[in-house]
């Protein structure tokens, strides 16, 4: 029995990779794994699916230690490990406190490293690992700097794995959509004392994006990036100098009152 372990899976783009991989034949069963307790049931009643419900804050080792933990003692076959938890806070240095620069790190880059490497030993042959990145890896972004820096962390970590997993027949996909309907962006923007940007459009469809990565990764591509919009940014900040894409980035932003312009 192979089973799909995914992180993140109470809501967005967690959940709809269980929506995803459901429909894939040999994925007999899930782990799912976030905070909420409550979503995940609901989505694996929801779905008809057999399910084992974690719940773990994963930006804690105590939290990191209860996938481990279940991991040692259950020896699952698995298939696909998805990497979806995360979060993501826009502000300058001074306007994000410590606690949420650190948990943000802990999570979005230490978490998903040790998750990876604590399940890999139980992959099997055509393994598949989704790393969650993002579009706003591909250039320095000031006012979402440590979420951005984060997810270039993950794009490089992912490409470099994706080499030293081949000869176990695994592969692994750095994901990196641009806006994507979920819950990501309320909590991202929800400080009304922050600089944000003025707008985030275009809003992708998570379910459509996830659709196109679980093909990709099927293929074994080292990286997807999603919609036309989002791979010409990609092309864009390959041309362009950081200097010239920075100065576009901080247009796109507004302050709040008495800010920097
Ligand atoms: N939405 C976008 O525009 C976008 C674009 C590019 C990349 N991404 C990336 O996509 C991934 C999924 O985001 P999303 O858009 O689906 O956002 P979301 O709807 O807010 O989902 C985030 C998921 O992460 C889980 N999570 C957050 N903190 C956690 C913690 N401490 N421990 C365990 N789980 C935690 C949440 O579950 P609980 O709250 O239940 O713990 C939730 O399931 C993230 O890595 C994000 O950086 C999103």
């Amino acid at each position: 029995m192979a089973i799909a372990i995914i992180t993140g899976a109470s809501s967005g783009i967690g959940a709809d990779f269980a929506r995803e991989l459901r429909g894939l034949s040999d994925i007999d069963g899930f782990w799912f794994v976030a905070r909420r307790t409550d979503k995940m049931e609901a989505l694996r009643d929801d779905l008809g699916v057999n399910a084992e419900i974690i719940s773990a804050d994963l930006s804690t080792d105590d939290g990191i230690n209860i996938l481990r933990e279940r991991l040692e003692t259950l020896r699952p076959e698995v298939k696909f490990l998805v990497n979806a938890a995360g979060f993501g806070n826009f502000g300058s240095f001074d306007q994000i406190d410590e606690r949420t620069v650190s948990d943000m790190i802990d999570l979005n880059v230490k978490a998903l490293v040790l998750i990876t490497h604590m399940t890999i030993p139980y992959m099997v042959r055509g393994g598949r690992i989704i790393e969650l990145g993002s579009g706003s890896c591909f250039t320095p972004l000031p006012y979402f700097n440590v979420y951005s820096s984060s997810k270039v962390f993950v794009l490089h970590y992912t490409k470099s794995l994706n080499y030293e997993i081949k000869k176990y027949g695994l592969r692994a996909t750095c994901f990196c959509p641009g806006w994507v309907e979920t819950e990501f962006l309320g909590k991202a923007t929800a400080d009304p004392s922050v600089t944000v940007p003025k707008a985030m459009k275009p809003r992708l469809s998570s379910r459509r994006v996830v659709r196109g990565c679980v093909r990709a990764a099927l293929r074994g591509r080292a990286m997807y990036v999603t919609n036309w919009y989002t791979k010409l940014q990609h092309l864009l900040f390959k041309l362009l100098p950081d200097p010239i894409l920075t100065r576009l980035w901080l247009g796109m932003l507004k302050h709040p009152e008495g800010g920097e312009s």
